[in-house]
């Protein structure tokens, strides 16, 4: 887990991800042919295959977390900003965050106490443009270290935690979670029948963006993204909302927003998974999608579908996942490569 612990414990907010890609790139030259990154910023690996004429694979997992930019100073030195990501402000307030200036800087996301509220206002629904970052460094200082445009992410803590200690939580899960899946699984991996290329996507949180040049680019035959999707067995969601739960395995999915899955990859997917005797549940997302949704629609169109990584509490600090479904997770992708050529 230490692993996912650096990956998820790193910042890298859509657009701004450097700090997070100089440890996939590390971590991927330990194990691949080639690795480049290309002008948007993904990290590319490539496995080449023995095989003759092999497919090319491409496996996705994006590293930019939801985060802000820092849009403007006020005269007391509170910074304002703007999200880049669908953050819910009900789950920002009293957050430690870190602005990535000259230097990182602590800062919090600071409200006013209930005792000097309202009714009207203890009644009003919050937005993000009602929040505010408290550095405590007055303005002319923070200016020498902060300006407009910096990003600032989330501050927290990696924790193992739980029954038998089988949990884990941080902030950035999406998708650091997969991307640690992506890296546990290539660099454990055997020669393959196919080409495989390992891709580390940016921007993913604001539209797809980066898996979309990326695929266009390579040209895959198949495609398979990893991300988390919600795991909302909780308390006030109903069974039928549940869309996966925690420890019920890897998560084939079968649609979401993005992207209808290939029902023959599918398919596969599921057999290889009941061959291999690993736990799996099958996953309808209505809203919200992953880099699936750009690898299908590139070029003449891809065969794509997406392995999930059940998660509680998503685009919150304290997204939580259980250690045998990203494990699952690992052997589905490893046993669904080995076996790819055949699809
Ligand atoms: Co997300
Ligand atoms: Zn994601």
């Amino acid at each position: 887990m230490e692993l996912l612990k650096k990956l998820t414990e790193a910042p890298g907010a859509s657009g701004r991800e450097d700090v997070v890609r100089e440890i996939i790139v590390a971590e991927m030259k330990t194990c691949m042919d080639e690795v480049t990154v290309d002008s948007m910023g993904s990290v590319i690996g490539v496995k080449k295959s023995a095989a003759k004429n092999p497919k090319k694979v491409m496996i996705c997992a994006h590293m930019d977390e939801i985060g802000f930019i820092v849009s403007h100073i006020d005269k007391n030195g509170f910074i304002r900003f703007v999200p880049v990501g669908g953050f819910d402000p009900r789950v920002l307030l009293a957050q430690r965050v870190i602005i990535h200036g000259k230097q990182p800087l602590h800062g919090i996301i600071g409200s006013k106490p209930i005792h000097i509220l309202d009714d009207a206002e203890r009644n009003k629904t919050l937005q993000l443009k009602d929040l505010f970052i408290d550095t405590c460094i007055p303005k002319k200082a923070l200016e020498k270290i902060v300006e407009i445009g910096n990003p600032v992410t989330i501050e927290r803590q990696f924790i193992e935690f739980g029954d038998k200690n089988k949990f884990v939580c941080c902030k950035a899960f999406d998708d650091r979670v997969g991307v640690y899946v992506m890296l546990k699984t290539i660099q454990a991996l055997k020669k393959a029948d196919v080409d495989v290329y390992a891709v580390a996507s940016v921007q993913e949180e604001v539209g797809l963006r980066g898996a979309q040049t990326t695929s266009f680019a390579i040209q895959p035959d198949l495609g398979v993204a990893l991300d988390v999707t919600l795991a909302n067995d909780m308390p006030g969601v109903g069974e039928h909302d549940h869309i996966s739960t925690l420890g019920g395995g890897t998560a084939i999915k079968l649609l979401d927003s993005a992207a209808i899955s290939h029902m023959r990859l599918v398919e596969f997917m599921k057999n290889t998974a009941k061959k291999k005797k690993i736990k799996y549940q099958m996953e309808i997302l209505p809203r919200g999608g992953t880099d699936s949704g750009a690898m299908q629609r590139s070029r003449g169109g891809i065969p794509v579908v997406t392995l999930s990584i059940p998660t509680r509490y998503v685009h919150s600090s304290v997204e939580t996942a259980h250690k045998d479904d990203i494990e699952a997770s690992i052997k589905l992708l490893t046993a669904f490569l080995m076996e790819a050529h055949k699809f």
